[in-house]
């Protein structure tokens, strides 16, 4: 509803200036208005009637103690920091559906994909936990025993789930690959500067080409291989699409203020970042509508078919990128069982456990993702995709 102060003030200035004035002015207003958009201080019933506000009474903002886990994804990290997630940062797959559903509406069936892979790649598939930082014995039922097994490494793990060329994370080549880097926070701001301040889809695509690009010149193991580099270009699009205060599209605006408390960086007064603990912005209300597997693998087909980030990997050298020999991937059907089919054809070289068990992590995941992905009208496992990993893993290990 409009305020009364603004009707009032319509009202005068509609007696005050002939038509024309009046469509300049108006425009002048809509201008400001913009601006001020753009600059986090927007009206947020305005944009958002209808929408949940976030986080609610019962969810207040703790800093993590030093037994609780934070790992690469700010969205789970945040989750955790308000209780929509259990504090202590080790999860099940149940906690992760309602937790992402209360927290930013994500829909069940994309929830229950990624907590299966984690719990899979990085995590105890018997006790059904994972931790979403570092390996830590409260995952599995063997406790600290687990390691003579094979180690659960938590979200933090490298090549499971956990990536190269992420947005605002080094590569694990450079050592730490889930901590905030406050340099690389300031690249992405830079590239929303380009669309006036706005964290927009195109921002974060010219964000992933940057940042495939930086990783070819500067990490001789670079790999952008699924399942992981498809994860990493879908989080990308997870920054416009649920951080967005508000539905994107629908009167979301990703700007500076609801971007920075996600990814808790806090600006210095020289300019420079640093980091501290993720939380909710002020004023901030979840998208309106669930966001689906099939709306996760649209927006990664998208980057992928708009900006030059083909998947593969360094042969061992800065620069010498080796793309995948896989067919175009140019429909959403074709992504989707792409990326079924990349959990079957790669766990082997990347899953997080002894090789007496890979069999198992195998079928079990498959037989609770088929049918996630049975809409998508995938055929049997293409078993040439294995020969195509194969090749890319040889080339890595300089054999
Ligand atoms: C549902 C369970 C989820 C799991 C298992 C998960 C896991 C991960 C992992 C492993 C990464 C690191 C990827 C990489 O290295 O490139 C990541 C990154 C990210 N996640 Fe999540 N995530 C989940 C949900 C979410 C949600 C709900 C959001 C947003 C609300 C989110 C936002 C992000 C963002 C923005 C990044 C990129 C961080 C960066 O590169 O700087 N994630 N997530």
């Amino acid at each position: 509803m409009m305020k009364p102060y603004l009707l009032l003030a319509f009202v005068s200035f509609s007696y005050a200036f002939p038509t024309s004035s009046w469509d300049q002015l108006s425009h002048r207003l809509m201008e400001t208005r913009m601006k001020r958009d753009i600059h986090g201080r927007q009206d947020p019933v305005a944009v958002v009637t209808g929408l949940t506000q976030i986080p609610d009474a019962d969810h207040p903002f703790m800093a993590p103690g030093p037994t609780d886990q934070r790992g690469p994804c700010p969205g789970l990290n945040v989750l955790a920091n308000h209780g929509y997630l259990p504090r202590s940062g080790i999860v099940t797959q149940a906690d992760i559906v309602s937790g992402v559903s209360e927290g930013f509406n994500m829909a069940p069936d994309l929830a229950g994909f990624l907590s299966l892979v984690s719990i899979a790649y990085d995590g105890d598939l018997v006790t059904g936990k994972f931790s979403i930082g570092g390996p830590d014995s409260r995952t599995s039922l063997l406790g600290a025993l687990q390691n003579i097994l094979g180690v659960e490494g938590g979200l933090d793990y490298h090549a499971g789930i956990e990536g190269d060329a992420s947005a605002t994370r080094d590569d694990a080549y450079f050592g730490d690959d889930h901590t905030m880097i406050p340099e690389l926070y300031a690249q992405m701001k830079s590239i929303a500067a380009n669309y006036g301040g706005l964290y927009t889809l195109e921002a974060m695509k010219d964000l992933q080409q940057l940042r495939h690009q930086q990783s070819v010149q500067t990490n001789p193991t670079f790999y952008f291989v699924p399942l992981a580099s498809a994860l990493d270009i879908g989080a990308k699009a997870f920054i416009t699409v649920f951080f967005t205060n508000g539905t994107y599209g629908d009167g979301g605006v990703p700007n500076e203020e609801s971007i920075s408390s996600f990814f808790g960086a806090q600006l210095l007064p020289n300019g420079s970042y640093q980091f501290v603990p993720e939380r909710f912005p002020d004023n901030w209300y979840r998208r309106g509508t669930p966001f689906t597997l099939l709306d996760g693998i649209g927006q990664i087909l998208d980057f992928y078919s708009t900006r030059d980030i083909p998947f593969g990997g360094n042969a061992g050298a800065v620069n010498t990128f080796e793309p995948l020999d896989i067919p175009a991937l140019t429909n959403v059907n074709g992504m989707a069982c792409f990326i079924r089919d990349a959990i079957q054809a790669n766990v082997p070289s990347s899953v997080s456990q002894p090789i007496q068990v890979v069999e198992q992590v195998i079928s079990s995941v498959v037989s609770v993702v088929d049918p996630l992905f049975e809409n998508f009208g995938c055929p049997a496992f293409n078993a040439s995709e294995t020969q195509a990993y194969a090749a890319i893993n040889e080339l890595q290990n300089g054999s």
